[in-house]
């Protein structure tokens, strides 16, 4: 048997602790050194930790990921908005309202990425719905009338009703965005225009000049009358 070159390591006392295994595999030696004690703990430490590890987020109660978390915060936000906004009224003059306040519209578009790209693609482009960002429209004549197909749907039912599946919040300024979608550019090739185009949208409202606007302005009479309102013209949305 020949002498390993190796010297193995040595105990305190001069004593190799780590002899020659005894395995002899075509001349090549085998010493038994063992694993140090830290690595050995951190492994079996590891092991223990796995298994509580796993029913807790996996086998346990509802909630607990870090995506579950994630969206419930998501969600206590988005009520949180929506709070803001009070007893909103689902009508024409909330939509041209946030068609112009684009904060409100990421929300809005937050609403479309969920419930409407499939049919009209990632940027309204259209797929199986229409292309939402040219001039020409199937069944809007006006603003208003984006309301009533969300709410109601089109071409029987190949545009779902949302009535009963969004909040008023949710139609409204999902409505608001698809109206900021047009005359934008999608970024996947759009649809054929489909249907008749239409005169534009009307301007925003005279009193929304911003927010912070701390002076209560002539009781958006004038605006309401300019807007051409139904019946109900928004209370100025105060805080
Ligand atoms: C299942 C597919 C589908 C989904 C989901 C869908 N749509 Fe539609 N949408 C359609 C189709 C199809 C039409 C065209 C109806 C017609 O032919 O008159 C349409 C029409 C429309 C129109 C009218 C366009 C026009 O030219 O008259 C609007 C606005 C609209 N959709 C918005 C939305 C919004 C906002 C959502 C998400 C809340 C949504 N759609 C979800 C399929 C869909």
């Amino acid at each position: 048997m020949n002498e390993p070159v190796n010297q193995p390591n040595t105990a305190p006392d001069g004593a190799p602790d780590n002899p020659l295994t005894g395995h002899d595999y075509d001349g090549i030696q085998e010493y038994d050194n063992p694993l140090p004690g830290w690595w050995k703990w951190l492994f079996i430490a590891s092991i223990l930790f796995g298994p509580p590890y796993f029913f807790f987020y996996h086998n346990g109660a509802e909630g607990r990921s870090v995506s579950d978390r994630y969206e419930r915060n998501l969600a206590a936000n988005l009520k949180l908005q929506f709070d803001e906004l009070g007893d909103l009224k689902a009508d024409r003059a909330a939509v041209i309202k946030y068609t112009y306040e684009p904060d409100w519209l990421k929300s809005g578009k937050a609403v479309f990425k969920t419930h409407c790209v499939s049919c009209h693609g990632k940027d309204g482009g259209g797929v199986i719905g229409p292309n939402l960002t040219d001039e020409a429209y199937k069944n809007i004549r006006d603003i208003g009338d984006i309301l009533k197909v969300l709410q109601n749907g089109a071409n029987a039912g190949a545009m779902p009703a949302w009535k009963n599946r969004l909040s008023t919040p949710e139609i409204v300024l999902v409505s608001s965005y698809v109206a900021s979608l047009r005359g934008t550019t999608p970024s996947t090739e759009p649809k054929e225009p489909e249907g008749r185009s239409i005169p534009p949208w009307p301007g925003p409202p005279a009193e929304e000049e911003s927010k912070t606007a701390d002076a209560p302005e002539a009781n958006g009479e004038a605006t309401a009358a300019a807007l051409d309102t139904e019946t109900s013209n928004s209370e100025s949305a105060g805080e």
